[in-house]
């Protein structure tokens, strides 16, 4: 009988992004982002909160990856914040900035643990934004430019590079729905901006083929859209909230073309891209990055513009995010990618869940919600695994309670509990980080205990 268990080789790590955790958004010269100006305007984030001290990690750096030993993760996928590293996005690279990510990645090799590196994961230089940030075409040569004194400064240590992390929620959070920075709400500026960063990433990836000479991907968020019924109305709309959502960006990564239904549901505003543009998106990647969280289940709507609407699953485990607990769709979406796009190897970038943490006297937390989210989403890349998919890593979000964008520090994502409340940020390792060492130990073997 073949060994259930994963192989010798499956990458096991956590990720964070570099505005959750580090705090200190100023210092040493970098520049203001996006998420200081948009966190520091008052009413954008729940109580005002902000990222200025966060988990602290940008002081407490050598301790957090001394911790990730202790925990025994093999791999670390943390983000680089462009501003530390070029304060005004273009031009001059600020030396201490990227003095940290190279002292991060110098630690964490110290005590084996495999650097992922995201280039972009939201912190967007604010002097960018002020020249149009992602709306400005000109914003995938400056992305190129950072990427490119990254992968001059850390590719001898750095083997897998993440260009954009989420391009769809920087795009419907961001410019459509205003509920993220630069919090524009407009419809129209949606395809433009989702260009830019396609062509961003494809010049990061054309960048990375001349300096580089390791791996390079994205990691994209990814959410199967279930009709409600058979009938074709509802299964359209599911095929229209999938285009919006699933296919907008893999379509010209794979395919080298935009669904057809981008046009219908951006109206005016749709563009038809060059054919040679396209060409320069849909460069070979080395692997694909997957965030999975939930599913959602769909129905017709007579709301424009995507003549379609969630139907809320009543009954079904919800996280405090209030997003469906569903394992299935993580397995039913990493096959579709390799049936869809004969998808490159893929690592599950991000996969986790806000519960309610219970801490008992003595101080520890037990959080067997998270426990049981993780251990059921496991078994579903097990599964896809063993129909011949190539999944190849899995990174819980997050090792660290943190920073949740809008939602401010009350929704708790980490393994590792993180005090808000105390100036120490006291780290105390979850009863879901024992029980993730137990499974990095096994191999999986421990989720069948
Ligand atoms: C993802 C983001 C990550 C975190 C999780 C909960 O969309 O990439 O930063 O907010 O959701």
């Amino acid at each position: 009988m073949s060994d259930p268990r994963f192989p010798l080789e499956f990458v096991w790590g956590a990720a964070t992004s570099s505005y959750q955790i580090e705090g200190s958004p100023l210092a040493d010269g970098a520049g203001e982002s996006i998420w200081h100006r948009f966190s520091h305007t008052p009413g954008r984030v729940v109580n005002d909160e902000t990222g200025d001290v966060a988990c602290d990690h940008y002081r407490r750096m050598d301790d957090d990856v001394a911790l990730m030993a202790t925990l025994g993760l093999r791999a670390y996928r943390f983000s680089v914040a462009w501003g530390r590293v070029i304060p005004e996005g273009t031009g001059a690279v600020n030396r201490a900035g990227l003095g940290f990510y190279d002292r991060l990645v110098d630690r964490l090799l110290e005590h084996g643990i495999e650097p992922f590196l995201t280039l972009y994961h939201w912190d967007l230089p604010a002097a960018l934004d002020d020249r149009g940030g992602w709306l400005n075409r000109d914003i995938a040569g400056w992305f190129a430019d950072y990427a490119e004194v990254m992968f001059r400064a850390l590719d001898d240590r750095v083997r897998h590079w993440i260009t954009l992390n989420e391009p769809w929620v920087i795009v419907d959070a961001g410019y459509v729905n205003g509920v993220h920075a630069p919090g524009h709400a407009d419809l129209g500026e949606a395809p433009v901006a989702a260009h830019n960063l396609l062509r961003a990433h494809g010049e990061a990836v054309a960048r990375y083929r001349e300096t580089g000479c390791h791996r390079i991907g994205i990691a994209v968020n990814l959410e199967p859209k279930y009709p409600v019924s058979d009938s074709t109305a509802d299964r359209e709309a599911a095929s229209r909230a999938h285009a919006y959502l699933n296919r907008q960006f893999l379509d010209p990564l794979f395919r080298g073309s935009y669904p057809q239904a981008l046009a219908r549901i951006y109206g005016g505003a749709w563009r038809e891209p060059a054919g040679e543009e396209m060409e320069r998106i849909s460069r070979p990647m080395d692997f694909l990055g997957v965030n999975y969280y939930t599913r959602s289940v769909v129905r017709a709507s007579d709301e424009p513009p995507f003549f379609a609407a969630a139907v809320p699953q009543t009954g079904a485990p919800h996280t405090e995010m209030d997003w469906e607990v569903y394992p299935r769709g993580l397995s039913d979406t990493l096959s579709w990618l390799v049936d869809r796009y004969d998808a490159p190897p893929i690592y599950v970038t991000e996969n986790g869940a806000a519960c309610p943490d219970i801490t008992v006297p003595g101080g520890s937390v037990e959080d067997a919600d998270r426990i049981a989210y993780l251990k059921a989403h496991l078994k579903a890349v097990l599964d896809v695994r063993s129909r011949g998919v190539d999944a190849r890593g899995y990174f819980v979000w997050s090792l660290f309670d943190n920073f949740e964008w809008s939602l401010g520090y009350a929704k708790r994502f980490g393994i590792v509990r993180v005090d808000f409340s105390d100036a120490s940020r006291k780290r105390t390792p979850k009863a879901s980080a024992n029980f993730y060492s137990r499974v990095i130990d096994s191999r999986g073997g421990s989720l069948f205990d």
